[in-house]
This record gives structure tokens, sequence and C-alpha cells, in this order.
């Protein structure tokens, strides 16, 4: 295997930033962010409660019948940018009781459109006049990721989105599944050793090694580990505060990270030309759409970074978040035990893992209750109204689903865990188009749905076969939204070898 780049090898300066990568990971796994530390419920409450005056965020035309959106800018320079961070869907909830599913805030020194509720996150999402583009993600993400899929835009995003459909067949998705499940046995095999692991961080180890042999095709004895932190670091910069490539920032770090990943597909890249396997760049490199486009070099290379990205941490958070369910309610958990029982010892392929109907559930409720993109990012190309309220060009959007998935009116007691409303006898999910959304909707609904979910059944599949986990029972898992959400403490578990 080629390794395009000298800080693969291992090198004095490679070394020293694998042990202060190590080290700022061990301090990640036990401090939680600035904005999760705890404090009394009565200053919680207050932060909460502050009110602001409120504001329109732009005069609606003369006589063109729409109202102006109402909301408030927050504290003076950080606008709301904490609160959300700290409180995540308790705020987004006052937001929607003060001002109703079309508001403006202020954070990131921006004023934002949030739309929330199924009407107003369908308009969006569907985007009938083309008045949303992802330009919105262009301003968070872009300096890591650019020309992933998810920030192009109408003609081009389609023409993409065409090609690599291709890799997401039903063909592909049983290679990856051929490919993932010996990964995940090994790997879950591994934490036998530790009877109380934080289990979001096992988690999302054991995703990113999967996500190296069954994305990049590399072997355990590659240089995964290399590039497993040029990934991590590419990730995180997203998140950082210092905006600015200061030498040891988060910032420079991501930079750094995304040259190595440039590099490394880039010298990988002719030989998956070459010949055809099984992994995902390699079929990125060989997909045609049916008019038979391809991609270019380039594009697959900026396709790869971004499609780790877009897979990871989605699903870390969504077996994180199953397997908390899980472990609060052994009921659940022994239903789901039972069926991975009677498909016996072998890796189940794709087949078997669809019939796991009550991890189906249980993945589903999971989504609702713990969206792991709990925002979508738009901006405004053109003036447009949504539910009456008039929407100027140029301003960014956030479209949350979170709101949607606790609806009143389309959930029974939507706080409670209750995998059940999404039986065939239920479906409280049909209730609204737009009720349950974790993977998005529209022309850009999350074109790896059907392999997160394969991923994340295997994996709890796993898990079943391999140990019973459980947390104390008054234990609820705190999650902190200062990117996507994260639990706090890392989630803490009781593992038991079965
Ligand atoms: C269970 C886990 C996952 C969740 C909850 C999730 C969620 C989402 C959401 C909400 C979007 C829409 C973003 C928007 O409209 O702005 C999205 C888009 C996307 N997701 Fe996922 N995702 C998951 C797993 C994956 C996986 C495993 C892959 C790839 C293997 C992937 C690749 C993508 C891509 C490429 C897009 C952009 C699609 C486009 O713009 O056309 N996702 N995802």
């Amino acid at each position: 295997m080629v390794v395009g780049d000298r800080t693969l090898s291992g090198e004095g300066t490679t070394a020293m930033a694998s042990r202060v990568s190590e080290l700022t990971g061990a301090i990640r796994v036990r401090v939680p962010t600035l904005t999760s530390i705890p404090l009394p419920r009565a200053v919680d409450r207050r932060l909460l409660n502050q009110s602001w005056p409120v504001t329109e965020l732009a005069p609606a035309p003369a006589g063109s019948g729409l109202k102006p959106i109402l909301g408030d800018a927050g504290a003076p320079l950080i606008g709301h940018s904490l609160d959300f961070m700290r409180f995540g869907l308790e705020w987004a909830f006052r937001s929607y009781e003060r001002y109703g599913p079309v508001t403006w805030t202020s954070a990131f020194g921006r004023r934002i459109i949030g739309l929330s509720g199924p009407e107003a996150t369908q308009i969006a999402l569907v985007n009938k006049d083309k008045a949303f583009s992802q330009e919105g993600w262009k301003f968070f993400i872009e300096n890591f990721f650019p020309r992933g899929l998810m920030l192009m835009d109408f003609g081009e995003h389609h023409m993409h989105r065409r090609i690599m459909q291709q890799a997401f067949t039903r063909d592909r998705l049983t290679g990856y599944v051929g490919q993932m499940g010996p990964a995940l046995r090994e790997g879950v095999a591994a934490w036998a050793g530790n009877s109380h692991p934080r289990l979001y961080w096992s988690l999302k180890q054991l995703t990113l090694d999967v996500a190296t042999r069954v994305f990049m095709g590399m072997s355990s004895d590659d240089d995964a580990g290399a590039i497993n932190r040029a990934f991590v670091d590419t990730v995180r910069a997203g998140t950082a505060i210092l905006r600015y490539p200061v030498p040891g920032g988060r910032w420079a770090a991501g930079l750094n990270g995304r040259k190595v990943l440039e590099r490394y597909f880039a010298a990988n890249l002719p030989e998956k030309r070459r010949t055809e396997g099984v992994d995902l760049f390699s079929a990125l490199c060989h997909s045609t759409a049916e008019d038979g486009e391809r991609f270019t070099d380039a594009d697959v290379i900026d396709h790869m970074i971004f499609l780790m990205m877009a897979a990871h941490d989605t699903t870390t958070i969504t077996s994180s978040a199953a397997a908390y369910y899980l472990a609060k309610h052994p009921e659940w958990q022994e239903r789901a035990r039972e069926e991975s029982l009677a498909l016996g010892d072998d890796i189940p392929d794709i087949e078997a893992l669809e019939g796991l109907h009550t991890l189906d559930l249980v993945m589903k409720e999971a989504l609702r209750l713990v969206a792991p993109v709990p925002s979508m990012a738009r901006k405004t190309v053109k003036d447009t109204e949504v539910l009456g309220h008039y929407l100027p060009a140029g301003t960014l959007v956030s479209v949350n689903p979170t709101i949607n998935h606790f609806a009143p009116e389309c959930w029974t007691d939507p706080m409670r865990f209750d995998p059940e409303r999404f039986n065939d006898e239920r479906r409280e999910d049909k209730s609204h188009r737009y009720a349950w959304m974790p993977f998005g909707g529209g022309a850009h609904k999350c074109i790896g749905l059907h392999f997160g979910t394969l991923e994340v059944k295997a994996l709890l599949h796993e898990m079943l076969l391999a140990y019973r986990w459980s947390v104390p029972s008054a234990y609820e898992a705190r999650w902190d939204y200062v990117s996507l959400p994260v639990p706090v403490d890392g989630l803490p578990m009781r593992l038991e070898k079965r």
C-alpha cells in the first residue's frame, strides 16, 4: 500500500504530534467542554429563561401581505451561541414556544433564521422555488470539506449525486456489509478487558477503524493510525473557536490533517482506478452515471474525505444513543438479543441484518430522541416566504428536525422511549412526512441512510452476542451540543461478558 506523505512514516514530528494527540484525546474523554460544566440548576434556569428585546429580522416588503420574522439577538457579541451549546433541545423548545416555527436569532456572529416543526422544515428541504442553498453549510465547514456532496447546489449537486448513487447500490452495500462484519466482531471482542468503558469513546474508535477498512480498503497492518489522526484533526477543526491557523491550534491541525488525507488518497488513487475492489474508495473511482459521467481524481478525493466525515460521527452517535437506551431498558435489550441469537454465530449478511426487527425499532426511536444532525444549514439565495413570513435573500437558515421529533401533534408521550411507536400497528412517524427526519429530506436526503442503518445494526448485533450492558437506574445521559450531540461523560457503562 502506497503511503503518500512523509508524516505517515513515524518521524520525530509525527511521533510528537501523535503523543500530543493521545494526550488531548485522553483529556477529551474525561473533561466536559466549557459549555457543559455542571452548574446549580437555579443558575441554569436563570440562564435559560433570560429574555432579550424582541425585534423584527427585516420589515416585510410593503404590499406583500407577509409578516416579518420575530426573534431576538441574545447576549451582545456571542448572541445565543452558548445557549444552544449548553441547553441543546431545551433551548430550542423555549425558542419554539416563544416565537413559533419561523424565528431568527444571532449566533456565531451572524443572524440566523430558525425553521422548526413539520410544515416549515418541509418547505425548506423540498425547496420548490430553489430559494434555499447549501451555502449555509459552507459557512461552517468549507475550509475542511470543500466540494463535499452536501456543499453542492442544484444542477452540479444533481450530477454528482447521480454518480455517487452508483456507490450505494444494493450490490455495493452487500459488499460493504461483508467487509464491516469481521471488523466489527474483532473490534467488539477487544473490549472484553474493560468492564467499565466510556462507551461513546469505544464506539467512536471502532467506527473509525471500520471506516478505514470499509471506506478506504486499508488493512490493519497499513498505517491506519496516522490516517485516523489526520481525519480526527480535520473534523475537530470545524468547531475551533479560534478560526485561524495558530501553530498548535485546532485550525492548524485541521488544515494539516486535510493535507495528509489529500496526499493519501492521491497516492492510492491510480491503483484503485486500475483494479476494482469492494471498498467505497474503489466504488467512487469506478462509479459511472447512466449517461457515462464519472468523477475526476479531484472529485474522488473531495468526496472521500467528506463521506468519511458524514458517516463517522453520525453512526457513532446513533449507536451510542441506541446502546444507551438498551442499557436503560433491559427488557428491550433482551428482546433484541433473542433475535440476534436466533441468527446463530455466522457474521450476518445484508438480509439477516434487515431481519433484525427489534433493532430497527430501537434505532429509529434512538434517532428520534437524539437526532445526530440536530440542525441543517441553508442560506436564502433570493427573497422567499415560509408560512406567511418574509425571509430576505442572503440570510443563514437553520432547519431543525429536533422540534419535529417531539411535536405533540405527531407523537404520543414524545419524551418517552417507546420503540413500539414505529411498529406497523402505530407508525407514528407517518403522522406527517416530516415528523421523523433524522436523515433530512428533499434533494440532499442522506445518501448513506442504508449504509448507516446497516452499520449500526451490525454493531449492536455484535454487542448483543458478546455482552450484557447496563447503567444505574438513576443515570440519565446528558448531551453536549457544541457541534453534533456528544454525551458529556462519554457514557460510562457496565459491560459483562455473556
Ligand atoms: C445513521 C447515521 C446518519 C445520519 C443520522 C445522517 C444524517 C444526514 C443528514 C441529516 C443529512 C442531510 C444534510 C442536509 O440536508 O443538509 C445527510 C446527508 C448526507 N449524508 Fe448522512 N447520515 C448518516 C450516515 C451517513 C453515512 C454512513 C454516510 C456515507 C457512507 C452519509 C453520507 C451523507 C452524504 C454524502 C450526505 C449529503 C447528501 C447530499 O447532499 O446529497 N451519511 N446525512
